[in-house]
């Protein structure tokens, strides 16, 4: 039996943009889950703060209706949501002026030891501002944290100034950036599988593993973030956060223990030694692709532009990138990334691809011998399925098949797969920094990212356009299959 999670003490969570779309889809009802949990100690507090003017019982209301719309029915829970809300409170702060401020700061506590969290659920050019702020208004105690999520910029330059802004105010460790992939159950049992079983380690480097993918693929298009969308595409929606914080948990070398430092300085060696991708070899290890309209979610839908209300876009919906860690553990094992919008499922997986066996002793009429691969599944239908060879069952001559040993964590521990935000926004609370980025890694995946897109600039290397319900553009099948290799599943 799992010893459950040990309780918070009383703490102060403190919402900008309390009243916004991530506030209430994610946030309140992750902070909902884990006070059914019965990890919210009593006596602690939430504080909605948006500019709106509204009173503490009108967002209470409206926290209720969130919690009704965004929890699924059976896991809503009427006497639990009553004790929830009544942890909450409200203040209309304008964060670009004075208003408001002297009030929040009465609403808190004045012990200096009780830890206190401001989530930043606002547009990262309102960070420097509010931190700002928070410093001047007294509102920054020694155990105050403060948690920002992406996009930490648009570039290596952005990001620095992102991060300076709230580094003048707080230090590295009161700073906790949000990558939600990391929240997710399996993404943390890829660490489990790694370095708590003694079977796969000394098969994990070159001389064993042929490639590796890592495949996020969303069925939802641009929907209504238009805007943000266009100005970010996804290389910087997804890759520079997501997918290379999967491939360094895939790539790193064993940190000496679960700490949150040891664990991101191995994470950091990874990102350093990504090979760059520049002019030269941007058209050949890169497709960039925009969907049009086609068939995805069950019906007809329309394309990027018409989604977005605009002329002409040069933005990708879809990334697919031949990567490469220059070191002795993965030299010439490529590492092939894709993501897209309006593709024809969703999921997000992870392929590690093991070598042929070096000689087959098995008559030809046996049938093909395939590669060993492990595959992390992990969302949805979250699992690890090993694949291996076998014999055909039966008394007739020697056939030989391809199975899946198949793990699924819902079959198996029959338990609610927690949100990754539930996770995260109690890590904050215990100081836990482990599923964080910290700074210099956020400023190395974009060193990688930034010549990327500026040889996609100077080489106008234009997205291809996609069928909405496809797989991408054809290059993006071209990228492996030129290495005598296939997507996983296809
Ligand atoms: C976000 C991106 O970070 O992740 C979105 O900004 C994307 O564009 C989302 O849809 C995907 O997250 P998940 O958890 O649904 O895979």
């Amino acid at each position: 039996m799992t010893p459950p999670a040990k309780s918070a003490s009383p703490f102060d969570y403190v919402v900008f943009g309390g009243t916004g779309d991530l506030a209430r889809r994610k946030l309140l009802p992750a902070l909902y889950h884990r006070c059914c949990d019965g990890q919210i100690a009593e006596g602690s507090r939430i504080i909605g703060v948006s500019r709106r003017k509204l009173s503490s019982e009108a967002y209470r209301t409206m926290t209720r209706e969130a919690l009704r719309d965004f929890i699924p029915v059976a896991e809503y829970d009427q006497d639990a949501a009553d004790r929830f809300v009544k942890m909450l409170s409200y203040v209309a702060v304008d964060v670009s002026g004075d208003s408001g401020w002297d009030k929040l700061k009465k609403m808190l506590p004045s012990d200096d030891g009780r830890t206190r969290a401001f989530y930043l659920a606002v547009g990262p050019g309102l960070f420097g501002e509010i931190c700002g702020r928070l410093g001047r208004h007294g509102l920054a105690t020694p155990a105050t944290r403060v948690v920002i999520e992406k996009p930490l910029g648009r570039d290596l330059k952005s990001a620095n100034e992102v991060n300076a802004t709230v580094g003048a105010v707080f230090s590295e460790d009161q700073v906790f950036r949000i990558d939600h992939y990391l929240g997710k159950e399996t993404v943390q049992n890829l660490m489990v599988l790694r370095f708590g079983n003694v079977l796969y380690e000394p098969l994990w480097n070159s001389s064993r593993i042929d490639h590796v993918q890592i495949t996020v693929a969303e069925t939802l298009g641009a929907e209504s973030r238009g805007s943000y969308y266009d100005s970010s595409g996804a290389l910087r929606d997804m890759v520079q956060n997501h997918m290379l914080q999967l491939l360094c948990l895939v790539a790193m070398e064993p940190p000496d223990s679960y700490d949150a430092n040891a664990i991101r300085d191995e994470k950091l060696k990874v990102l350093n030694a990504l090979r760059p991708i520049g002019e030269d070899d941007v058209e050949t290890l890169t497709v960039r692709g925009q969907y049009r309209a086609g068939a995805a979610n069950g019906g007809a839908v329309s394309g990027y532009l018409e989604d977005t209300s605009l002329e002409q876009s040069n933005t990708e919906t879809f990334v697919a990138v031949k990567a490469e860690i220059a070191n002795w553990r993965w030299a010439g094992v490529p590492f092939y990334l894709r993501t897209g919008k309006r593709l024809p499922a969703r999921f997000s997986e992870i392929v590690i691809a093991f070598k042929q066996i070096p000689h087959s002793i098995f008559p030809k009429n046996a049938g093909a011998i395939h590669g060993n691969r492990l595959v992390i599944r992990v969302q949805p239908d979250e699992g690890v399925k090993q694949w291996i060879m076998i014999k055909d069952p039966g008394s007739g001559s020697m056939r030989l098949r391809h199975v899946p040993l198949d793990m699924s964590f819902a079959e198996e521990f029959q338990v609610r797969h927690p949100d990754a935000y539930e996770r995260l926004l109690l890590d904050v609370i215990r100081g836990d920094q482990t599923l964080f980025m910290r700074r210099d890694e956020v400023e190395a995946a974009w060193r990688w990212i930034d010549p990327i897109r500026d040889a996609w600039e100077t080489s106008g290397m234009a997205p291809k356009p996609y069928i909405s319900g496809s797989w991408g553009p054809s290059a993006a099948i071209a990228l492996i299959e030129r290495d005598g290799r296939a997507w996983h599943g296809e």
